[in-house]
């Protein structure tokens, strides 16, 4: 199959297309080093494995026809990320032996980086080979323990080298130098500083392995607070950290700290969607927290990339009131842009309870109607749903 995609693959495009530019994408797998050494494009390149030497076949033709040769590390982004879909899975370990005592060194590009890179190759027409690969230096035990620590999971064991791996164990560092000198740098120059930047990876990620009904998803032990505004989530939600000796985090809070102004000047500025992209990236910075309750804006479920990571975040209660009590409780003040249209703020309320309703339903774990009770009895009816969800769970957080 190698033979007939890659190499006659790349024979029959040049023979199509003999006045075009061939640019042909290949893999960072044709180094076969495991030394652990930095690995440019004058390496030796000679692979061990079959598919590793076709890839090299097919090479040599874009190269022989004066045309470019991308070698990309590991793809990784949006809906794919094996490192951390596996660690969610409960699959991975780290691969050690007398040469690599922390596991091998990881090789890795986001897919908006591998486009962008080979997007430069052929518009600024640079012949040759060009490793395609981000700024990191990392072991997979390195990622693998710093990862656990952000998904609230224990560290991976380790485990020996895979020999069977389809294109071969390898231990190197490959090196972008020759691609940066040509103008080129990456959007993410590793892959945790994508899981925080990028809007969808981790989202993604934990929307897949959630799906998998074979592993149970994991759940970090905090108590995430959804409802509409006034619906009580900042009283509520402090009242429950104090009986629970958590901590307490409000992600308006923390948007406007970030921001270094209110939420009216951030609606104003970037509009609603600028605030949004901020109440996503907060989300993604609360991973790896504990012992934690988050109080949420109104809004955040809005966002389909935050389904996964709210639910990943914790225990989810949703905390309902009538539109007479919300209207009555958001009065007080102005600092709530969507309530200060045309349209009356009970109105807007009773519309925005409508929209909202069935997004806070399909995320609460425990729904609770706070018309008739006082704050501390919603407070505690929360605490003690959580200490029960998390006292059942099979194998619980840390
Ligand atoms: C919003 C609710 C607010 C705040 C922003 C938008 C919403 O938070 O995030 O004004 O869309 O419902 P509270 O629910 O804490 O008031």
């Amino acid at each position: 199959m190698y033979q007939a995609v890659y190499v006659d693959g790349m024979k029959h495009l040049l023979a199509a297309f003999p006045q075009a530019w061939p640019l042909y994408t290949s893999s960072t797998s044709v180094y076969p080093q495991t030394d652990g050494s930095t690995v440019v494009e004058a390496s030796p390149a000679e692979p061990t494995k079959d598919t590793g030497r076709l890839l090299r076949g097919a090479e040599e033709l874009a190269l022989q026809n004066g045309g470019t040769v991308a070698r990309l590390a590991g793809i990784y982004g949006p809906g794919r990320s094996f490192v951390l879909k596996n660690l969610l899975e409960g699959t991975s370990g780290i691969e050690i032996n007398d040469g690599a005592p922390e596991g091998r060194l990881l090789n890795q590009i986001h897919a908006d980086d591998a486009a962008s890179a080979l997007v430069h190759l052929v518009t600024q027409k640079l012949p040759g080979i060009y490793n395609v690969v981000d700024d990191a230096h990392m072991t997979q035990g390195q990622c693998l323990s710093r990862l656990a620590t952000l998904f609230n999971l224990p560290a991976p064991g380790i485990k020996p080298p895979d020999a069977a791996r389809k294109r071969g164990w390898t231990h190197k560092q490959v090196s972008n130098v020759k691609l940066r000198q040509t103008g080129w740098t990456p959007h993410y120059s590793d892959y945790f500083e994508a899981l925080l930047d990028d809007p969808k990876l981790a989202s993604s990620i934990l929307q897949l392995v959630s799906t998998a009904e074979a592993v149970p998803f994991h759940r970090a032990e905090n108590i995430v607070l959804i409802g509409l505004m006034g619906s009580g989530k900042s009283t509520v939600g402090r009242i429950v950290a104090h009986m629970l000796g958590f901590q307490f985090i409000d992600t308006d809070h923390l948007i406007v700290d970030q921001a270094r102004c209110s939420i009216p000047e951030i609606f104003e500025r970037e509009g609603e969607l600028g605030f949004r992209q901020r109440e996503s990236r907060v989300l993604r910075q609360l991973l790896g927290r504990r012992h934690t309750v988050i109080a949420t804006g109104g809004g955040i479920v809005t966002q389909p990339v935050n389904g996964p990571l709210l639910r990943h975040l914790g225990f989810i209660t949703w905390l309902e009131a009538t539109t007479e009590l919300l209207a009555r409780r958001t009065a007080a003040n102005n600092d709530r842009p969507l309530l200060q249209g045309e349209e009356s703020p009970r109105v807007k309320l009773q519309r925005l309870i409508e929209e909202r309703s069935p997004l806070y339903k399909a995320l609460a774990d425990l729904r609770i109607q706070t018309d008739e009770l006082t704050q501390p009895e919603s407070a505690y009816g929360v605490a003690e749903s959580a200490r029960m969800f998390f006292s059942k769970r099979v194998s619980k957080p840390n």
